[in-house]
């Protein structure tokens, strides 16, 4: 029993850790490279179309260094960055528009967006110094240097926008659902941050949760589960409390693991071009192991069955594989997310805690039952407690 409030107590404090909001700070931006090796000073997950906005600003030089990546609607599509000067939609937006020209490589041009119509490029409100794009993994990044009309606040307007197609060397118009139409917001070129139209940064918010979902569920109900099966059945008063413990813990971790992991899905389906197949491939993994374990519970032979030595076989490989994988899973996700580091210690300190129980545990277990095995034999022996009840 005092394992077991340990571990909810251990559980309770981990989940307050997870759940202080510090972490919504954590941003995808600061995990992508480039292949040229940029660096730039600043990173913000923009907070609608899937798009990231990298920069680095010299307001002594009036001179402002970008990288904006997004995937475009359709792969013969167009990506655009642009700076409002004067109001905040995008009439009257100073864009940065790249796509695929005739030739197929990749260009960038500026057009100076006066109305809904369509655009021709022309000079604008800014100088470009410098600008290029790639296209891969169904992404495109788009690369400016550019040098902004002196005596600019710090803050300005940008306008953001993807669409599906090109023709004659002209974009064509983009669609209208909320995501291009929350595409804007104002940037603080000095400090990082950037507010959307759309209220807050929801993607970072749904990481957040498929993050704590799952590091509740594969990475401490499902260990802490483990732990009372293994230790709380060697006390014959613990029996059948134990089992139910056991089921109800593993039942709880499964449903959240369950809501975890279609978020991760979801998450996984929205984010192109960006693949974490590893993490992707362990949670698929884990879902049916999980879900092996499920029908374990409804197939498991009787105490005397013959067959009950392989089904604990079956029972305790599988749980052990995902008391592993769930924790490795937990650290690659934690990469992916890249909180700040106070959180990867948490959960370590928590995962050593719940290890360290379980070795006491596992020695106390023992003495136990030499105990009992010296004291008990002209009775029948005990059964051990890798035999399953
Ligand atoms: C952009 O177009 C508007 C409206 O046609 C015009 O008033 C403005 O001067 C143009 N800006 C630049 C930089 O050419």
């Amino acid at each position: 029993m005092a394992s077991f409030s340990l571990a909810l107590a251990t559980l309770f404090l981990a989940t307050l850790m997870v759940l202080r909001p510090s972490l919504a700070a954590a941003a995808t931006c600061t995990s992508q490279t480039f292949t040229n090796n940029k660096l730039y000073s600043f990173c913000n997950d923009l907070p609608a179309l899937n798009s990231y906005l990298h920069w680095t600003y010299d307001p002594a030089q009036s001179t402002l260094s970008i990288a904006f990546i997004a995937p475009p609607a359709k792969p013969n599509g167009w990506i655009s960055w642009a700076i409002n000067p004067t109001a905040t939609g995008m009439v009257g937006s100073q864009a940065l528009i790249a796509f695929k020209d005739s030739k197929g490589s990749m260009t960038v041009k500026t057009y100076n967006v006066s109305s809904y119509g369509p655009v021709t490029d022309s000079k604008v409100w800014y100088e470009v110094k410098e600008s290029s794009a790639e296209f891969s993994g169904g992404v495109m990044r788009l690369f400016a240097n550019i040098v902004l009309p002196e005596k600019l606040k710090s803050t300005v307007n940008h306008v953001w926008q993807v669409g599906p197609s090109v023709t004659g060397g002209v974009p064509d118009k983009h669609e209208f659902q909320p995501g291009n139409l929350n595409s804007k917001g104002s940037l603080d070129l000095l400090r990082g941050q950037s507010t959307g139209g759309s209220g807050g940064d929801s993607r970072t918010k749904k990481r957040n949760i498929h993050g704590i979902l799952n590091v509740v569920s594969w990475g401490l109900l499902f260990p802490i589960g483990i732990i009372i099966a293994r230790y709380l059945r060697v006390f014959p008063s613990a029996d059948p409390l134990w089992f139910y413990l056991h089921v109800s813990c593993q039942i709880s971790a499964y449903a959240i693991g369950v809501a975890g992991w279609g978020t991760g899905l979801k998450l996984g389906s929205q984010s192109k071009g960006v693949q974490y197949s590893l993490h992707r491939n362990i949670g698929i993994a884990l879902f049916s192991l999980a879900t092996a374990q499920i029908f374990a519970l409804f197939l498991r032979p009787k105490k005397e069955h013959k067959y009950r030595f392989y089904w604990n076989i079956y029972h305790h490989g599988i749980g052990y594989a995902i008391l592993v994988l769930g924790i490795i899973n937990v650290f690659k996700g934690l990469d992916i997310l890249n909180p700040e580091s106070k959180w990867r210690h948490a959960y370590i300190i928590v995962i050593a805690v719940l290890g360290g129980v379980a070795l006491l545990l596992e020695a106390l277990t023992w003495m136990v039952v030499l105990r009992r095995k010296k004291s008990s034999t002209s009775t029948k022996p005990y059964c051990g407690f890798n035999n399953g009840i």
